[in-house]
């Protein structure tokens, strides 16, 4: 019997489940860790790697699955790829009613979950600005059931790529610097609302990208006044890691480790600001608050569930005193993670039509109904979600006031949801599309299609032709 470390993951169970099949040792003969203490353990890294071919679609399920809290999946792993490999069963992965396979995808699929979970839950919270490089340090907790950090840390690396961020996790913390994801062990308690909790898993995350080979004191110091160390929650591993950074380079050396990339300049020289917990801000808006008071108010908003899964609030924007102020549905996922309106695809297409009806962006005011993106996981994407009745009665009393704040001649409602919005019942566009007898709203109200019902029409001489009609109600806004 042999007693296996099968180690953190994927990668180093693939490398002892190699030898294992390359010696020969079949299932029923090793017992991983979950077992471990009862036997010896085996001196598996001597031993010779045996090259294997498995299918990739294997290697994927392995690479979740590995990922699960589950103790008996190392072994359930093994278990498929000797059947795989040494049983002659080469169809197994397709056989779904085979019971080691149904487990497995069944932690496949808890994994898979969990990863959107994370994707749609995890909420970063601002800490402070990197006054060197001006960039924004967030920082998010989450639990996860799974090992799932890594496989999940993608989809925040490329969505979140301008800010520097950590999320912490009983199973893992990664962390990102504008240059490198990096993965620390897990903590068990949120630090986030805890600045000395927060601080000492910075502290560690900092040890664990610095590298000694590439330290220059004197530029450090340069680069990083000294002045300013006190306030910096690595700031006293400074001093003892260039004392054993000599005989760390050497340990480095002989180890013949290749030197990783530069120690990115981590100096965060602000002070850790006060972590004062988001308060819903006074809702319906007081009407005596200026349009950039109201744009903060909104950002804390808690009148419907919307707020929960979105990035943030994206309130209007554009001159206070704009003669046409058009409203939209809500935010999509570009608008979401930009803060602004209509500057994802169909705010192309709106700008492109605007300046075919004379209209110059600039001088208008932009706005949406609903003030956060409603959206579903659909695989890698965030899909849109019409919001509905009630989430755009929750948000009416926003765009109100910006509505009496701007107070323009010409209001403008694309699609729907502005229309139920603004006139306060349901309303079908294409039967009602031009002008509007609304004086309460504005002198001139025209109701017209939303950009994406043109973006979605399949048929390109019906997109032309809707086109030029949505061109041709934007100029009722006259020029
Ligand atoms: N759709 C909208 O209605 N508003 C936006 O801001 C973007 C897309």
């Amino acid at each position: 019997m042999r007693s296996v470390d099968p180690g953190e993951g994927f990668t180093s169970w693939r490398e002892i489940a190699r030898r294992m099949l390359g010696e020969g040792v079949p299932p029923q003969e090793i017992l991983w860790e979950a077992e471990r203490g009862l036997f010896a353990p085996s001196r598996v890294r001597e031993m010779p790697t045996m090259k294997l071919k498995v299918p990739a679609a294997f290697v994927e399920l392995a690479q979740s699955v590995t990922c699960h809290s589950e103790p008996s999946r190392w072994a359930l792993l093994y278990q498929i790829l000797w059947r795989i490999t040494r049983g002659g069963e080469r169809h197994l992965l397709t056989i779904a009613s085979d019971p080691d396979m149904a487990k497995a995808r069944m932690l496949e699929k808890n994994v898979r979950r969990e990863i959107h979970k994370m994707h749609a839950f995890v909420r970063f919270k601002l800490i402070d600005t990197n006054v060197e490089t001006g960039r924004e340090r967030y920082a998010a907790w989450f639990e996860p059931d799974h090992f799932i950090v890594e496989a999940g840390a993608p989809f925040f690396k490329k969505r979140f790529a301008n800010m520097d961020w950590s999320i912490f996790t009983p199973k893992g913390c990664v962390h990102w610097n504008g240059e490198l994801l990096t993965f620390t062990a897990g903590i068990p308690n949120n630090p986030v609302e805890n600045p000395d909790a927060l601080e000492a898993a910075w502290r560690t995350y900092y040890r664990s990208i610095f590298n000694p080979a590439r330290l220059k004191v004197k530029m450090m110091k340069q680069e990083m006044p000294k002045r300013y160390w006190k306030n910096l929650p690595e700031a006293d591993l400074i001093g003892e890691l260039i004392e054993t950074s000599r005989e760390r380079v050497k340990a480095m050396h002989e180890e013949t480790l290749r030197p990783e990339k530069p120690a990115p300049n981590n100096a965060y020289l602000g002070k850790l600001k006060e972590m004062s917990a988001v308060k819903p801000c006074g809702y319906p808006p007081d009407p005596a608050l200026s349009l950039a008071e109201l744009a903060a108010a909104s950002a804390t908003c808690r009148a419907c569930p919307l707020w929960e899964h979105a990035t943030g609030t994206v309130f209007g924007e554009g001159p206070r005193n704009a003669r046409i102020m058009i409203v939209g549905e809500q935010p999509g996922d570009r608008e979401d993670v930009a803060g602004k309106p209509f500057v994802g695809p169909a705010g192309k297409l709106l700008d492109a039509a605007l300046a075919e009806a004379g209209l110059d962006r600039t001088t208008l005011y932009l706005t949406n109904a609903v003030k956060h993106f409603k959206w579903i996981p659909k695989g890698k994407i965030r899909l849109h979600q019409k919001p509905d009745a009630g989430e755009i009665d929750a948000c009416r009393p926003w765009v109100l006031s910006e509505l009496k704040q701007i107070a323009p001649d010409v209001l403008i409602l694309l699609g729907a949801t502005a229309a139920r919005s603004l006139l306060g019942k349901p309303v079908q566009v294409t039967k009602n599309r031009g002008l509007m007898e609304s004086p309460e709203l504005a002198g001139r109200v025209i109701l017209t299609v939303h950009p994406s019902y043109l973006l979605r029409l399949p048929d390109p001489a019906m997109k032309a032709a809707e086109y030029s009609k949505f061109v041709a109600d934007l100029k009722l806004a006259g020029i």
